[in-house]
């Protein structure tokens, strides 16, 4: 929305959202969003045509298009649980904007949602008490974290699906006005909603079969980056999406492939939700496989023993941790009894803390009293890299931060217990150079040094 306000000074764009604390930081200077570029296009934007309130109700009866971008969390209970997408926030916002609305109005679907929503949505509006009319339009978002306003600002493609001809060309106007006419494709309602979870399947799969072939690598002495580089050179296959990793994260790939399982099972198409199904399990494994190598490779216990965390988030650039590689890792860590010292520049120590107890805590008998205990004296956050590493037995890099890769190599050797083990869980630090001051190197995909 900021996007839409900074590109179209003459169209008002209004943020609501029942979070009032929410939207307090929308309007000050500290947001809630840590994006690289993003604060700059706020900063321009709000108080011209760029509002965040809590004036729901108002905000609706004032505008012609409504777009619908609350989250679509996979459901944690009754049917479909652990796979369907809850929609129940949804149904509260299309049964609000129906109350709320007079006259005509475009609804556009920007959160990701299961094919054929808008078909429950549709019907939701029309029982509006006041005769409104709405066309509905599906516009899903496919900019990733980190990178979004680059993504934004050039997308590969921006999708449009919808019923009216006439609707999805007055949105297509809009994003018209920065992007080149031959990049708005535009589809039928169902086509569009299928194709985000399309999309982000095919991208997780990506990154697990490449995670796949690296157990491979690291059990017969090839290098998986150099197998990535052989396979991505072809250009039918192409290079992005194959770097190998401890497993993707984010609030994404993990839920929408689920819920795309849970579709294809609704169907009664067993197979194709077990081929999709494979993905998660594989990058399950892949994140137990990398806690399980630290284990095995200090001698077969971690107990004790300091083990510094860099990184939290589910990738760089973001303070992100949602479904991030470092809550499993610290987690089975924790579980092996090991002291962690966790360090990530943009992720708050509180954030650290309650996604680490959420990850202990079961769905029905919440956190118990033993593993509260565990994180509250195994789990210390600290301000930097190298306090982190002070004293540790090893180095788990968890998040590929830019930073990571310009250490003090020597002064962390220097105060490491030796052996001073490196677990590089992105690949991204130089082996030669760690390996020739004395480190004992161990990455993904790889064979150890
Ligand atoms: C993903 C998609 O890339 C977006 O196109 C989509 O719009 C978005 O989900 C969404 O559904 O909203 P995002 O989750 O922000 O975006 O992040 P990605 O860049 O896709 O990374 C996801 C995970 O895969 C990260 O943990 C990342 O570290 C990992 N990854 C990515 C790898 O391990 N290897 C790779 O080669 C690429």
């Amino acid at each position: 929305m900021a996007m839409i306000a900074k590109q179209c000074p003459d169209i008002d764009v209004h943020v609501v959202d029942l979070n009032q604390a929410r939207i307090d930081q929308w309007n000050s200077d500290d947001l809630p969003v840590y994006e690289p570029g993003l604060d700059e296009i706020v900063r321009e934007a709000r108080g011209r045509n760029l509002k965040f309130s809590t004036q729901v109700d108002a905000a609706i009866s004032d505008a012609n298009i409504i777009f619908i971008a609350v989250n679509t969390p996979t459901k944690s209970f009754g049917i479909g649980a652990g796979r369907a997408a809850n929609l129940e926030f949804i149904e509260k916002c299309a049964r609000q904007i129906a109350k709320c609305s007079k006259g005509h109005k475009l609804i556009v679907e920007k959160s990701t949602l299961p094919v054929r929503t808008a078909e429950a949505v549709k019907r939701i509006l029309s029982s509006s008490a006041n005769g409104a009319t709405f066309d509905v339009l599906s516009n899903p978002e496919f900019l990733a974290e980190g990178t979004a306003v680059q993504d934004l600002l050039y997308p590969d493609r921006v999708l449009i699906g919808g019923e009216s001809l006439e609707a999805v060309e007055r949105l297509a106007q809009v994003y018209g006005r920065w992007i080149p006419r031959e990049r708005i494709l535009t589809t039928n309602l169902w086509s569009s909603e299928l194709s985000k979870l399309a999309a982000n399947a095919f991208l997780a799969q990506r990154v697990s079969s490449i995670n796949a072939i690296s157990a491979l690598c690291e059990a017969t002495g090839a290098d998986v980056d150099e197998v990535a580089k052989a396979i991505g050179t072809d250009s039918r296959i192409g290079p992005k999406f194959l770097k190998a990793s401890v497993g993707y994260g984010g609030s994404c790939f993990q839920k929408d492939i689920l819920n795309l399982v849970y579709l294809c099972e609704h169907f009664g198409l067993r197979e194709v939700a077990q081929y999709w199904e494979q993905v998660v399990v594989m990058n399950d494994y892949q994140k137990r496989r990398f806690s399980e190598r630290i284990v095995r490779t200090m001698f077969n216990t971690v107990s004790d023993k300091k083990i510094a965390i860099w990184g939290f988030a589910f990738k760089k650039d973001t303070n992100d941790t949602r479904e991030s590689a470092a809550i499993h890792v610290c987690r089975d860590l924790l579980e092996e009894r090991a002291r962690l010292v966790i360090y990530d520049p943009r992720v708050p120590e509180s954030q650290i803390r309650s996604e680490l107890e959420m990850s202990f805590a079961d769905s029905v008998g919440g956190l118990s009293d033993k593993h509260r205990k565990l994180i509250e004296t195994n789990v210390n956050v600290v301000g930097d890299a190298y306090s982190a590493a002070s004293e540790a037995h090893a180095i788990a890099v968890l998040t590929e931060w830019d930073e990571f890769k310009t250490v003090d190599s020597l002064r962390i050797f220097d105060d490491m217990r030796q052996p001073a083990f490196i677990f590089d869980g992105r690949n991204i630090l130089d082996r030669e150079k760690l390996v020739k001051i004395g480190f004992e190197v161990h990455s993904i995909g790889r064979p150890s040094k």
